[in-house]
């Protein structure tokens, strides 16, 4: 049997243990700390990438959050063009704020900001006056809270890198740095504060797009995605549904959960498992769906 059948059974894989990959040897163009982030999935994007026929027009990343797959098809030169969709209103005004041309505006304000904890705990607890300042709010959070984690609950970081506490995680020259390169790629970048599932339906007709699709994980009982997100209450199938009916072609990442793999074996797509280390460097094992995933083997 060879490692093309093997794969059609995810939980048999061929034992020639692929090891997670290093993400600090990805380039992080993302301001965000991003709870579920693909970092460790850029090396497989640019495989799947290196295998289209013809350069794909457009990049579709409909559930974008910290949205590295989108920016690094972007600075790779892999795609003119990509279209991210983010329903959590805080982080769709980061993407519409450098969509905007606000990235020198926000940087100017990263790199005067006097962080401490009273500083940080007045500036998000204001009502921000225009999208730029909402982005201003959203990237303190999320270089302050726990994890990154924007959802409702999460608290500050305590004791962090270097025992900096609640700083451990801002770094304005490294942030200031990014926000001038996201403006120089920011006009190629289609950002919509919408439903996942209408982008995709607006695209589904075009051969020339493809799909990079990374929902919340609540499929098959999982809670993490409850945790980590405001926004994870998905049809997971009615998504599926909309993959097939893709004339492009498209990814998916999902938890390895027995659910989304019965989807995935109901619509005749591929599966394949990938190594990667969670939060808590722990080897995990994530699930990829595609159309036809030979390339992976
Ligand atoms: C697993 S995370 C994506 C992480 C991203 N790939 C990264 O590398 O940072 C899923 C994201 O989908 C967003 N989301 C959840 N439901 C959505 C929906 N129906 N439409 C658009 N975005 C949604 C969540 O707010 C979250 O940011």
């Amino acid at each position: 049997m060879n490692a093309t059948q093997l794969s059609l059974f995810p939980e048999i894989i061929p034992d020639k243990k692929p090891r997670p990959v290093n993400v600090a040897s990805v380039p992080q163009r993302s301001l965000f700390r991003y709870p579920g982030g693909k970092t460790w999935f850029v090396p497989t994007f640019r495989q799947w990438m290196r295998h289209q026929r013809v350069k794909p027009a457009v990049l579709i990343e409909p559930f974008a959050g910290g949205g590295i797959i989108s920016l690094t098809a972007l600075f790779d030169r892999l795609v003119e063009r990509v279209v991210m969709a983010e329903l959590d209103a805080d982080v769709a005004a980061v993407w519409q704020a450098i969509v905007d041309g606000q990235s020198h505006w926000l940087a100017e304000k990263i790199l005067h900001f006097a962080l401490t904890k009273e500083s940080v705990i007045d500036a998000i607890t204001k009502r921000p006056g225009s999208v730029r300042e909402k982005a201003f709010q959203t990237i303190l959070k999320n270089r302050t809270l726990h994890g990154g984690i924007l959802a409702a609950g999460a608290g500050f970081i305590k004791s962090g890198e270097n025992g900096r506490g609640i700083g451990s995680r801002w770094y304005p020259m490294t942030l200031a740095r990014r926000l001038g390169d996201l403006a120089i790629i920011a006009p190629q970048i289609d950002f919509r504060h919408d439903d996942a599932l209408n982008v995709i339906r607006a695209f589904s007709t075009e051969e020339s797009a493809i799909f990079f699709i990374d929902p919340p994980y609540t499929a098959g009982g999982k809670k993490a995605g409850r945790r980590l997100y405001k926004h994870c209450d998905l049809d997971h199938n009615e998504l599926f549904t909309l993959c097939a009916a893709l004339k492009g072609d498209f990814l998916m990442t999902y938890d390895n959960a027995s659910e989304v793999r019965d989807y995935a074996r109901s619509h005749n797509f591929a599966t394949r498992l990938i190594p990667m280390h969670n939060t808590h460097h722990a080897t995990m094992r994530e699930l990829v769906i595609g159309k036809d995933l030979a390339w992976m083997d």
